[in-house]
């Protein structure tokens, strides 16, 4: 039976200490005055006051005890009808459950969620709830997560976690458990949200992801293929051309009347004509494709291309190259994307940086290539790289990332404008997807 609010210990007390002072008075007087009956009237009628006045007393505190103890039960049943409004107007499932894993809390919003009424289940066992596949795997989760005694975390962390609905549908979810200790046992209180929409989403960009870089892959492999093509033709078709131009000239010249300075002046004209044709016919082709890196390989076009490039732009360039041997044998596709990186970090230099030095170091070395282009110029700052009609830098980084390498590019040490970038030797299989 429920004990009286107003049955304190201090009440007890205080009711005991009347009750002896009465007897105590009683006694007194029966020894003091046994012989004089006012005496003793007087005190039976002090008994008799004090003995209402005690009842009184009583009864107002027993009144005073129960009135509060009503206000404060009623301030329980507001505070948790609100709290029941807030969880069942909350927009994610709340789902509480007792030691034995019975449902004894279902938000509205999990009705929903899992396509079952509160009714239903109430009493039910969570593990109705989750796929039979991870039903195991859910039981261990809940007791290492009782023994480390935390109140609260997000559950799942970095894995994709799946619900059941009450139609046999499986649907991925985020969730959040808490745990309170009462005298029965752990209450565990999972807080969880539908994220079908949200995942469908990221598949959906990660796909596209994938497409795109695939698709732009195809392009820059269809431009390579065109400028090998037209450097190709370039070099051989109209290279030829030029060179037997140059001996139809040297063979006129030589048949022009010795006297005719004019003819001949022309003819000498003519010749440093064509020289510079050839000259500019090889570095438009070598600009569009480098031959000799089909020819030659990657160690050879390295070298002219930062030669050319020193040649040209009158920056002073030094190169650090790996042996000859270490960059054989390499896919066309790597060393094409090493050799693009190099040339349009070559040509930004020349281009942006206003540098005196410049620094290239090519290497090789657990499965990957390793190339590092410096300068000492003005600098390369995060606007530049978000420039969108700017090409260059992006081509590259698709190039990279396309073969499953990194590239950084920012402020290098000595102030200038620094690109790394590691590419393996091989395409890795599924990279940057
Ligand atoms: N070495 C560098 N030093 C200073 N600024 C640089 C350097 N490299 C690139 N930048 C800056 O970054 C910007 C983007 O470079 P990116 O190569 O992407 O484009 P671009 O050279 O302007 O044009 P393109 O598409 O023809 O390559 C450049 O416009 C330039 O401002
Ligand atoms: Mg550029």
């Amino acid at each position: 039976m429920k004990r009286p609010d107003w049955l304190r210990p201090w009440t007890i007390a205080a009711g005991s200490a009347l009750l002896a002072g009465i007897v105590a008075l009683n006694g007194a007087t029966l020894v003091v005055a046994g012989d004089h009956p006012t005496l003793v009237a007087t005190a039976l009628v002090a008994d008799a006051v004090l003995l209402v006045g005690a009842i009184g007393v009583a009864l107002w505190l027993a009144q005073h005890y129960e009135k509060q103890s009503a206000r404060a039960s009623a301030a329980v049943d507001a505070s948790h009808a609100r709290l029941a409004s807030v969880i069942d107007s909350a927009m994610d499932a709340i789902i509480t459950v007792d030691p034995n894993q019975r449902i004894v809390l279902f938000n509205r919003a999990a009705e929903t969620v899992f396509r079952c009424r509160r009714i239903d289940a109430l009493g039910a066992p969570l593990e109705r709830f989750i796929p039979a596949r991870f039903r195991g795997a859910h039981r261990d989760h809940i007791g290492r997560f009782a023994r480390t005694g935390v109140t609260s975390r997000r559950m799942g962390d970095a894995l994709v976690l799946w619900g059941l609905r009450a139609d046999g549908e499986e649907f991925p979810l985020d969730a959040s458990i808490s745990q309170t200790r009462e005298a029965g046992g752990n209450f565990y209180t999972v807080i969880l949200r539908d994220v079908t929409l949200r995942k469908q989403n990221e598949d959906m960009v990660k796909r596209q992801q994938a497409e795109l870089r695939e698709l732009s892959a195809r392009v820059l492999e269809a431009r390579e293929e065109e400028k090998t093509l037209i450097a190709r033709e370039l070099h051989d078709e109209l290279g030829q051309l030029l060179t037997a131009l140059k001996m139809d000239l040297a063979w006129l010249r030589e048949r022009l009347p010795p006297a005719s300075s004019e003819l001949g002046g022309k003819a000498a004209q003519m010749e440093a004509l064509l020289d510079r044709t050839v000259t500019s016919v090889r570095r438009i082709s070598a600009d569009l494709r480098p031959l000799m890196l089909d020819d030659l390989g990657l160690h050879d076009a390295v070298t002219w291309l930062v030669e050319d490039f020193a040649a040209r732009s009158g920056i002073d360039c030094r190169l650090s190259v790996p042996e000859e041997a270490e960059l054989a044998g390499l896919e066309r596709s790597v060393a094409n994307t090493v050799y693009r990186v190099l040339q349009e970090s070559l040509t930004n230099i020349a281009r942006h940086a206003q540098a005196k030095h410049a620094w290239v170091i090519l290497g090789a070395g657990g499965g990957h290539l390793h190339i590092e282009v410096e300068d000492d110029g003005r600098g390369i700052v995060a606007d530049d790289l978000a420039q969108p009609r700017s090409l260059g830098l992006k081509g590259m980084r698709e190039r990279v990332l396309y073969l499953g390498g990194s590239l950084e590019i920012g402020r290098a040490p000595r102030g200038g404008t620094r690109v790394l970038a590691r590419v393996p030797r091989a395409r890795e299989t599924g990279a940057a997807t």
